[in-house]
């Protein structure tokens, strides 16, 4: 693996922390930077701390593909996705749904081949200020990220009434919430650990359609 060290350990295991949401105040970014921090603290892994304003994109247009390719910004997310071996996306819900800058995002970046998503994992969380979390923002998520192929952990965290739920210092107010959100990072990187380190648990689970532009069927599937 690329993480390999000159002793041929490898590596601390790297994860993209992207906070999905481009408001300054964000809560969703609030979350990331936590969720960054245990990432390093409780994993021990390295956390690559993302904000979405570092991957400015216009709306996907076939036409301005066509004539001028990717954009920096999705071309900047796509490098680092692959300098990553986890991903962690904190995303606010819209409308019971995918924020359209995040599904925009992850639209542009899937036009790269290889298909930068294919075979990550990635874990999912949200926070909002409502009682349910963004929680239904997630589940619209896991649609675009399985169908590309990620491995997306099956637990979720969500937090709700986010406006009040964080202490000055940044952890959770609540310190059950607080030890369930622990529990879910550092189980996910178990997992994600696992089966980019071990050769034994690597497996393809899903073969990304657009890999094959060749075939009848992917021609069918992308129109
Ligand atoms: C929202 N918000 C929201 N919240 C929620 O829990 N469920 C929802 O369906 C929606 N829908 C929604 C639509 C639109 C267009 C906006 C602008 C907002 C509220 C949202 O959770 C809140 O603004 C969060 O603070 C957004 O996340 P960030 O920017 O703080 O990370």
């Amino acid at each position: 693996m690329s993480t390999e060290t000159a002793s041929g350990s490898p590596g601390p295991l790297r994860v993209l922390v992207l906070g999905a949401s481009l408001r300054t105040d964000s809560l969703n970014a609030r979350l990331a930077s936590l969720v960054a921090r245990l990432v390093r603290d409780e994993a021990g892994a390295e956390a690559d701390h993302a904000h979405m304003r570092e991957f400015p994109m216009p709306l996907y247009d076939g036409d301005a593909e066509a004539a001028e390719g990717l954009p920096p910004g999705a071309l900047a997310l796509r490098d680092r996705l692959a300098a990553c071996d986890a991903l962690i996306i904190s995303s606010p819900e819209y409308n019971a749904s995918v924020p359209g800058v995040l599904k925009n995002a992850v639209d542009w970046v899937s036009r790269v081949r290889p298909q930068p998503f294919k075979d990550k994992h990635a874990l999912l969380v949200s926070a909002s200020p409502s009682m349910i979390g963004g929680n239904r923002g997630l589940w619209a998520l896991r649609v675009p990220l399985e169908h590309l192929g990620t491995r997306v952990y099956p637990d979720m965290f969500s937090l709700a009434r986010a406006h009040e739920g964080f202490t000055a210092g940044g952890d959770l107010a609540d310190r059950a919430l607080h030890e369930r959100l622990v529990e879910a990072v550092t189980s996910f990187l178990r997992l994600a650990e696992a089966d980019t380190r071990y050769v034994c648990l690597r497996r393809r689970w899903y073969e990304f359609l657009g890999d094959c532009t060749d075939a009848p069927v992917t021609l069918r599937a992308q129109d």
